[in-house]
């Protein structure tokens, strides 16, 4: 089992965000404050952590679209590249966008088949395994919890990620290095049931 401590923290697999899609998550808890997360993913392959919030009347990017390499917000439609520059304000077609219209974009890095993100990582992500199946589990329990049990626990074969979402969730992933899936989902329940049980 390894566990990764560091500001990087894997927020979703690859294949939660196809390209064209946006997907909603949350980072935080922990001491910090939570964020809303907005990640999704261009045409061109390429991924974004954006905050979940628009910077004109802070709708949710979530709700929005991806447009070939841009974002279009659901609301008035404003549409923002790669990066979080905003591109197109349709209201006013022939305006220069002022380059302080911006979406705040979160670092991010895709290593072993997860994407990573944080407020202010350090370096590159850890490298689980690269190609390994992964398998998730949200744990209805704080992330300091979870550490702790996972200290103790026996679970070989495994690369295990933590996502805190705030003081009382969090999703566990796991690299399956052995290839035994089936394995991997019956310790990761049985983890669950170990953590809640108690709560
Ligand atoms: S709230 Fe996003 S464009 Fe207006």
């Amino acid at each position: 089992m390894t566990m990764v401590p560091g500001n990087w923290y894997a927020v979703a697999a690859e294949h939660d965000v196809p390209a064209g899609h946006i997907y909603r998550t949350a980072l935080g808890g922990n001491d910090q404050a939570i964020r809303e997360l907005a990640i999704w993913r261009a045409s061109d392959g390429a991924v974004q952590v954006w905050e979940d919030r628009c910077p004109h009347r802070g709708v949710r990017f979530s709700l929005g679209e991806v447009v070939g390499d841009e974002l279009r917000c659901q609301y008035h439609a404003w549409r923002f590249a790669k990066g979080g520059a905003c591109t197109f304000i349709p209201a006013q077609p022939d305006m220069k966008v002022p380059g302080s219209i911006h979406a705040k974009a979160w670092p991010v890095a895709v290593s072993a088949g997860l994407i990573w993100t944080g407020v202010d990582p350090v370096g590159e992500p850890p490298v689980l395994g690269e190609g390994a199946a992964i398998r998730a589990v949200p744990v209805a329990r704080p992330l300091a919890e979870v550490e702790t049990a996972l200290a103790q626990a026996d679970l070989p074969g495994l690369a295990l990620t933590l996502q805190p979402l705030g003081d009382t969730e969090t999703i566990v992933r796991g690299l399956v290095a052995n290839g035994d899936c089936a394995a991997a989902d019956r310790a990761l329940a049985a983890l669950r049931r170990q953590l809640e049980c108690v709560a």
